[in-house]
């Protein structure tokens, strides 16, 4: 990153041998951002008034946010006392794994995933446990029951799974808690739940109240748009979310946060959220269509993404190179594939274009 020497400062060798969190790569040049999974509408008008109207940020937002958690807690059915609000639900990540899991502890997760798992062990100096995905790209929930032990402490489930796409089904998520011992935590990470258009996939708020154990994630990031005010929750067990926040960094919420959280969850606001992430799924659909159609083996979409495996057909590395002299920036994980995020509706046929031409060359 730099080439000022080091100084003698004595840093933990497992942090040293960890690289951080690579974000999507920013543009330099025009085209479009396909590379982190945002959402490709402006804020809805009423967010927009919402932030405008907090005049009060010289002051502290008040953490406990109880209008923000008892709207949330309305959507599941529970208390507010089982809702914990976090900047962003990567900090809730690091926060519920710090609770549950120290060193000479396990934690369990399906990999390719987020790529932020790696560092949760890290950060709590417990050891990373990945279990490959299959074939489908789907999670080995099999596999993933069998690599349980005695030491592990969290398991990681990402419905629908960043970056490949498919989510969990119900029937096979109901099968796995049967196996995973009730003292270990098991975090379903629904960051892209309201994309899911399978019905057969596991929803948290239909599983949340049969098992104590499990804490549902969720954030404002995706479909509502709001990446960059950092607002994310929690839903489980009032013990479990209490452990969390005596190690999440006091006051990181901001009150604009809060605010424009409020104004998404405004009936108006839901309608026209709804609206949006029809277009967004349909246009999902159709550019990984578009893509099998071009000979490629897509999973099942259920994101704000879609994944191009590594194949004969497909180095990972090569092919975003290509985007990237096209303008288009996607996100290529090394050896696995390529995960491209579903923009602006022009950004579908440039992104049929360059892989046709990819192929051909
Ligand atoms: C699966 C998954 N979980 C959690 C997050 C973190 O989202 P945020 O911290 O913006 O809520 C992301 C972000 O890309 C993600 O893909």
């Amino acid at each position: 990153m730099t080439d000022t020497p080091a100084p003698a400062v004595r840093l933990r060798a497992d942090v040293l041998a960890v690289p951080a969190y690579r974000q999507g790569a920013t543009p330099t040049k025009p085209g479009y951002k396909l590379s982190s999974n945002e959402n490709p509408f402006p804020p809805l008008p009423g967010v927009l008034e919402a932030i405008r109207d907090r005049g009060d940020i010289n002051r502290y937002a008040a953490a406990a946010m109880p209008d923000l958690r008892a709207a949330i807690a309305a959507q599941f059915s529970v208390g507010s006392d089982h809702v914990h609000i976090g900047a962003g639900s990567a900090a809730l990540l690091y926060q519920l794994v710090q609770a549950a899991a120290g060193p000479g502890d396990g934690v369990l997760f399906a990999w390719p995933s987020f790529e932020a798992y790696p560092s949760l062990g890290l950060a709590s100096g417990a050891e990373n446990i990945p279990v490959p995905l299959n074939d489908r790209a789907e999670h080995d929930l099999d596999a993933m029951a069998a690599a349980v032990t005695e030491r592990t402490r969290v398991i990681l489930l990402c419905s629908p799974n960043n970056p490949t796409g498919p989510s969990i089904r119900r029937d096979a998520f109901d099968r796995f808690m049967q196996l995973v011992p009730a003292d270990t935590l098991v975090i379903l990470d629904e960051a892209y739940r309201e994309f899911v258009t399978d019905p057969e996939a596991v929803f948290g708020e239909h599983v949340l109240g049969l098992h104590p154990n499990l804490v549902v994630l969720r954030t404002f990031s995706k479909a509502y748009g709001l990446a960059g005010l950092r607002l994310g929750y929690a839903v489980g067990a009032p013990a479990i979310l209490a452990a969390a926040a005596s190690v999440a960094v006091p006051l990181s919420v901001t009150g604009l946060a809060e605010s424009a959280a409020l104004a998404a969850l405004t009936s108006e606001s839901q309608k026209e959220q709804r609206a949006r992430i029809a277009v967004l799924t349909e246009r999902r659909d159709a550019l990984a269509a578009g893509l099998r159609e071009l000979g490629l083996d897509i999973p099942v979409p259920q994101g704000n993404f879609v994944w191009i495996p590594q194949s004969a057909r497909v180095d990972a590395a090569s092919l975003a190179a290509v985007f990237a002299e096209e303008g288009t920036l996607v996100r290529p994980f090394p050896g696995a594939g390529v995960r491209i995020s579903v923009g602006e509706a022009e950004s579908v046929p440039v992104v049929l274009e360059v892989v046709r031409g990819y192929l051909a060359s």
